[in-house]
């Protein structure tokens, strides 16, 4: 992979609570912190690039009964909003926004578990979770991060892996990340869905998400959010596509956002020696978990 791009300002690393945070959001984590959700706002937390712009257009389309053209309001960041967006790359904050959005809010976030403000543990808010196998999250991320001008330098591809498997990339360790949400899910009622599962069968897990979320919808209306939610629609959706981010920041000509959206895209990228090395590390971090990760379908 070529490494070369055009730089404009790179967010540095910082620890908070010991997980690494892009330095403009570890200046606003305090704030962050204290946000108090409504009962009725539902969370998607996500590690970056494991689906969670797939879910919030499935969750808005949801909310909406499937009206494909209410949900061409506003581009996906705006209908559904990061939590810890700050102004350095967005026109407003994520809780700025908040402010001015109605209920119920959708919000996403890619705080691990131990940071998600207290508030939504107490409110009992509806909380989804997506995971992505390590692999193909990590593949994404790569190319994110060459793209997305204002986030971390990614270096050459063969350090990435490392800095993957050492904990050097943001919001702390993806292993963490997903265990730490998987192994309170029954406890705290969080909705856990695999990328995996909804490339394979994308149906049954819009159909699982309006259980969880209590909406009651017609085969119709599951089959049209279904329809609008492929990669293809959504690649072609200026609304779901982040076209809609100034290009000094989101550079699409480097890499598109919807890149490639599918599963076992690692094999292109890591080499059997990379991939061995990885498995190895992957192994005795993910031990302790049985997680039904699959990197292929
Ligand atoms: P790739 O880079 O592998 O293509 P996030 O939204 O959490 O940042 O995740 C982004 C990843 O999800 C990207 O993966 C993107 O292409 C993929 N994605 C987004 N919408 C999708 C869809 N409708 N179907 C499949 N993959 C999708």
């Amino acid at each position: 992979m070529s490494d070369d791009q055009t730089v404009i300002s790179r967010a540095r690393l910082v620890p908070v609570k010991g997980i690494l945070l892009a330095d403009h959001v570890a200046e606003g984590f305090e704030a962050v912190s204290a946000f108090r959700p409504l009962p009725s706002d539902i969370l998607i937390a996500a590690y970056p690039k494991s689906g969670s712009t797939w879910t919030q257009e499935i969750v808005d389309l949801l909310l909406h009964d499937g009206d494909a053209e209410i949900c061409r309001r506003a581009p996906i960041n705006e209908r559904t909003v990061l939590l810890e967006a700050t102004t350095v790359v967005r026109r407003q904050s994520g809780l700025d926004q908040l402010k001015k959005m109605d209920p119920p809010r959708v919000i996403k976030t890619h705080l691990p578990l131990q940071m998600v403000p207290a508030g939504f543990w107490d409110n009992k808010c509806k909380m989804i979770y997506i995971a992505r196998n390590a692999k193909d999250t990590i593949v994404s991320l790569y190319y994110y991060q060459k793209m997305n001008t204002f986030s971390p330098e990614p270096g050459p591809w063969d350090s990435f892996i490392h800095k993957f498997m050492h904990g050097e990339l943001g919001w702390g360790y993806w292993h963490d990340h997903v265990k730490g949400f998987w192994e309170e899910r029954e406890k705290r009622n969080i909705h856990y869905i695999f990328y995996e599962d909804m490339k394979e069968n994308p149906r049954r897990e819009v159909e699982r998400l309006a259980k969880y979320l209590d909406l009651s919808l017609s085969d119709d209306v599951i089959s049209r959010i279904v329809e609008l939610t492929t990669f293809k629609n959504m690649k072609d959706n200026p609304m779901a596509n982040q076209s809609s981010v100034p290009k000094e920041i989101y550079n699409q000509s480097i890499s598109k956002f919807m890149r490639k959206g599918e599963v076992a895209d690692w094999k292109n990228h890591f080499t059997p020696e990379q991939a061995a090395e990885f498995d190895e590390d992957y192994e005795k971090k993910m031990k302790q978990v049985d997680m039904p990760f699959r990197t292929q379908l």
